[in-house]
């Protein structure tokens, strides 16, 4: 800030006082976990039960509770979620090679994924109202660089095959997500959807609403601990193919062929498999979703009422989970203000990810010049979005 801009302490007052006021004294992380409900429990039977590791019966109980929360027909749980965004892209037919079309704006695990399965990213901006893959611009990429052939949409400029689209929900706010898997289509090209950040985001499609993360042939979600519930670790993928859930479930399990003592393996697997333990926590977890839920918008409503910030609103027709709240700053100054004054006072707010071509190992990716997502990197922040200490009473406790 210049000397002649307001004064942080001044601008951010009521902010800040909103924050306190929710969370309350000492230091204020971006976003906890919470155990108030029936996590114990949970966790105790499963270690009585002895089955803490790859086998038991709650990877398949968790599996099923988030698959009737979605709305997918199938769930099939991973170690974490960079794990099941790898495996959905190598069931999405994604090669060693080719290219998948994502977002810059994004964290660093969806292009790591793509770079698992040994193929590249492109980045194609985002809609500075969503922070989410733009159609508009990957009309204009697709209408630009792809080029039809026998078997399958290339690039033109880089002669490799498109294998791949992966939006991203980006905190939680839905994208416009049917647009995309429209265009998609209409190329050939395979979604998937990296719904990490939104278990609990729909988007209103007819009469009625869909989850995030089934719009496109394969869906993946996380249960990383600074999630909007946790299973210390977790992923999982979602698709309503029973093929490719089965492929999913043989992949993540290291390709074992069932059987009640022989180990055969048809092919290289990866151990991606949720431990029953972690699963446990997730079946709990999942008790907790919908009060969560309805405790983050109570927040986020309070967000949108303080004087004098820009809490970033859902598309019209989506109903997020508002897992981090973001603010759009004026200037670049402005969020350099605000992120220097509200970490000073312990009360944890954080810019967003760098941008994935600005990272050495993919700078050299091709990109449509990303003029929305250097926009936003410069002026998004986000809040504190915990669910307060308490704040959701008995709801599900043991
Ligand atoms: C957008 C996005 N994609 C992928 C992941 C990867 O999930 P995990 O940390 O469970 O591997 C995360 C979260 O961490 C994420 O925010």
């Amino acid at each position: 800030m210049t000397s002649s801009s307001p004064d942080p302490a001044v601008t951010f007052a009521p902010l800040l006082a909103e924050i306190r006021a929710l969370y309350g004294p000492g230091p204020i992380p971006l976003h906890r976990p919470v155990f108030e409900g029936p996590e114990r429990r949970w966790l105790v039977d499963c270690i009585d039960s002895n089955f803490v590791s790859s086998v038991g019966a709650r990877v398949t109980e968790f599996e099923e509770r988030v698959a009737a929360f979605t709305g997918a027909r199938f769930a099939v749980a991973t170690v974490n979620g960079t794990a099941a965004l790898h495996v959905a892209l190598l069931l999405a037919g994604v090669t060693a090679d080719t290219e998948v079309l994502t977002q810059a704006l994004t964290f660093v695990a969806t292009c790591n994924a793509v770079r698992y399965a040994q193929a590249w990213p492109v980045f194609i901006d985002v809609d500075r109202d969503t922070l989410s893959l733009s159609p508009v611009a990957l009309a204009a990429f697709l209408d630009r660089h792809a080029e039809r052939r026998a078997d399958g949409v290339y690039n033109r400029t880089s002669g490799r095959r498109l294998a791949a689209c992966v939006p991203m929900h980006t905190f939680g706010l839905p994208g416009r997500i049917a647009e995309i898997v429209a265009l998609c289509d209409h190329w050939g090209l395979p979604v998937v959807e990296d719904a990490a950040e939104s278990l609990g985001s729909w988007v209103a499609v007819g009469e009625g609403w869909r989850h995030t993360g089934t719009f496109g042939r394969l869906g993946t979600l996380s249960f990383n601990g600074n999630k909007i519930i946790t299973t210390g670790g977790g992923g999982m993928i979602l698709t309503d193919a029973p093929d490719l859930a089965a492929r999913a479930k043989h992949l993540t399990t290291t390709a074992k062929i069932p059987h009640p003592y022989e180990f055969v393996h048809d092919e290289t697997g990866y151990n991606y498999r949720l431990p029953n333990l972690n699963a446990a926590l997730g079946c709990a977890q999942m008790a907790r979703l919908p009060e969560m839920l309805a405790v983050k918008e109570r927040i986020a409503a309070r967000y949108a009422a303080v004087p004098s910030i820009h809490l970033i609103p859902p598309l019209p027709g989506t109903h997020p989970n508002h897992w981090l709240n973001a603010v759009l700053l004026d200037t670049p100054a402005a969020r350099e203000a605000l992120l220097t004054f509200s970490n000073a006072q312990g009360i944890m707010t954080r810019p967003i990810w760098r941008l994935m071509h600005r990272l050495p190992m993919y700078q050299h990716c091709q990109h449509d010049g990303l003029a929305n997502s250097l926009w936003l990197e410069a002026r998004v922040v986000n809040l504190p979005s915990s669910v307060p200490e308490g704040a959701m009473g008995d709801y599900g406790a043991p």
